[in-house]
């Protein structure tokens, strides 16, 4: 059994060790010292160059880093046929709840204005909305929104989700597929985005988006970078259509020093810590889909190429 590993070269003993425990007799090689192409079986990659894993004519998977395979459906010479194996992890999805609740109660409960009061030593309270009444829109009814789904209704939010396909999960309003946007969009106070980065989705977060939901709505996006239109932003907080945004990943990460989102009071930024994936998960995962291949089981957590995630 053979594995490349094609990541942060720093890491690679890290994973030789945890790998090696999980799987007896493991050879694994760190890119870019493979030695012979054909004995690789396996990959382990983040963000590999493109047309790189075509050259391993007898891969037998391909096993993404994270939990978002953008950064290997970009490549257009990726081989056909070869499985890819995504991270899905309950430690992840817990993670990425909590970043979605936190921004959701910040909004919901107006800390943005009254941070503003503060430094104006203001005492001024604000109408309470309850949160029965605060509508919350998912774009993506996933693994990760589904969970954030639910811990949003436990805590009496309304919430409602856009998916490509109908749902009906209990306590959520579902809408769907390009015609379901609309209704969706115009229903949602606080707009969170946890679709993955296809051609579809891409550029999803624009102004034409914006200007469909109710003014002053808030926006959190913990998806992708490629989700948002950058230059729409700015324009649809000064116009007040948006009043805030939480944004924690970007088109050009790290995010450059002059961008205009650092110094912009509406706008909080963090550098793409929504959700981490403990790599001890990501190695019993590696591990497990090896040992499905050994027996002749389906890997887990394939993803479909053609539909982009
Ligand atoms: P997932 O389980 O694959 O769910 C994707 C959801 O998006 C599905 O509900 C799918 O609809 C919907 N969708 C896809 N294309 C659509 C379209 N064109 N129109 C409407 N709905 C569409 O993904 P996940 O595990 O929840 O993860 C979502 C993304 O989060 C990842 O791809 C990754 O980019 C991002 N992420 C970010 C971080 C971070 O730290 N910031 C961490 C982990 C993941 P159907 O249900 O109908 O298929
Ligand atoms: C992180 O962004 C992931 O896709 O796991």
């Amino acid at each position: 059994m053979t594995l490349l590993f094609l990541s942060d070269a720093d890491r690679a003993e890290w994973w030789r060790q945890e790998l090696g425990r999980r799987v007896p007799g493991l050879d694994m090689r760190v890119w870019p010292e493979t030695g012979a192409r054909e004995d690789i079986e396996f990959a382990l990659v983040w963000k590999p160059p493109k047309g790189e894993l075509a050259r391993y004519p007898n891969l037998k998977a391909i096993f993404s880093l994270g939990a978002g395979v953008d950064h290997l459906l970009v490549d257009p010479g990726l081989p056909a046929g070869v499985p890819i194996c995504r991270v899905v992890d309950r430690a992840l999805t817990a993670q990425m709840s909590e970043y979605v609740l936190l921004n959701v109660l910040r909004y919901h409960r107006q800390r943005p204005a009254y941070a503003r009061q503060q430094a104006a030593r203001e005492w001024r309270p604000l109408k309470l909305v309850q949160s029965s009444e605060r509508r919350v829109g998912i774009l993506g009814m996933g693994v990760l929104a589904q969970d954030a789904a639910a811990k949003l209704i436990a805590l009496g939010f309304a919430v409602a989700g856009w998916s490509r396909s109908a749902k009906s999960i209990p306590g959520v309003e579902s809408f769907h597929g390009p015609d379901g946007l609309a209704p969706f969009l115009a229903r949602t106070e606080i707009l969170v985005c946890l679709l993955p980065l296809t051609p579809d989705t891409e550029g999803i977060l624009n102004a034409k988006t914006f200007a469909r939901l109710p003014a002053g709505a808030a926006l959190i996006n913990a998806a992708r970078g490629g989700h948002l239109v950058e230059e729409d932003l700015i324009p649809a907080l000064d116009a007040g259509q948006l009043s805030a945004a939480s944004l924690d990943v970007f088109r050009h990460e790290p995010l450059p020093a002059a961008h205009p989102f650092w110094g912009d009071e509406r706008i909080t930024v963090t550098p793409h810590v929504a959700s981490i994936t403990d790599p001890r998960s990501i190695a019993d995962l590696v591990a497990e889909n090896i040992r499905r291949a050994r027996s002749g089981e389906p890997f887990l957590n394939v993803v479909d190429p053609a539909r982009g995630y």
